[in-house]
């Protein structure tokens, strides 16, 4: 198991829809205990495998460290939202994006139906905060950061902000 680097969007991996897993054989295990080690690393609360540079569907979600939420911890491999209902809205940040945070506004309530890694597809219901994580993880999947559901000014301050982000990190990469 390794921690892998997270990779920073706009890197393009995070802004094109990822493969479905043919077969989970070791490599994709390995992948999994890597997004995983990841994850944690960075006290994430979700993570999907474009997220560590694969192109991949698959998803893991920990709500744990949250306190106060349903605590959700799984993988999910293909995954698929197959029913919503209801509206909340979350403020939202991303280890792909890092310095920036902004409100988006989701589903209260999804169903999934995804393969665990045992090969075995299931179904799965998740309400309030595990929602929105689900929510924003398969969007990954989708080649979507939550930037892309901003609108308006929203998104014009969002992205903004961004681009400053960006620059210090560059600045900062470049002293070291
Ligand atoms: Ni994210």
């Amino acid at each position: 198991m390794a921690k892998r680097e997270i990779v920073i969007y706009p890197h393009e991996v995070l802004k094109k829809p990822t493969q479905k897993v043919e077969n989970i054989d070791d490599n994709i295990i390995k992948i999994v205990n890597d997004m995983w080690d990841t994850m944690y690393e960075d006290n994430g609360v979700g993570l999907a495998c474009n997220q560590i540079g694969e192109s991949l569907s698959i998803v893991i979600i920990d709500t744990s460290i949250k306190e106060g939420v349903q605590p959700v911890k799984l993988t999910l491999i293909n995954p698929e939202i197959i029913a919503s209902e209801g509206k909340q809205t979350y403020k939202e940040a991303c280890l792909s994006v890092p310095g920036v945070a902004a409100e988006v506004e989701r589903a209260y309530w999804v169903k999934v139906k995804a393969l665990t890694p045992k090969g075995q597809e299931e179904i799965f219901e998740f309400e309030g905060f595990p929602a929105v994580v689900v929510q924003h993880e398969l969007d990954h999947l989708q080649g979507k950061v939550f930037l892309d559901r901003l609108k308006g000014l929203k998104r014009r301050l969002t992205l903004d902000k961004y681009k400053k982000v960006l620059k210090k990190l560059e600045r900062i990469k470049n002293q070291s």
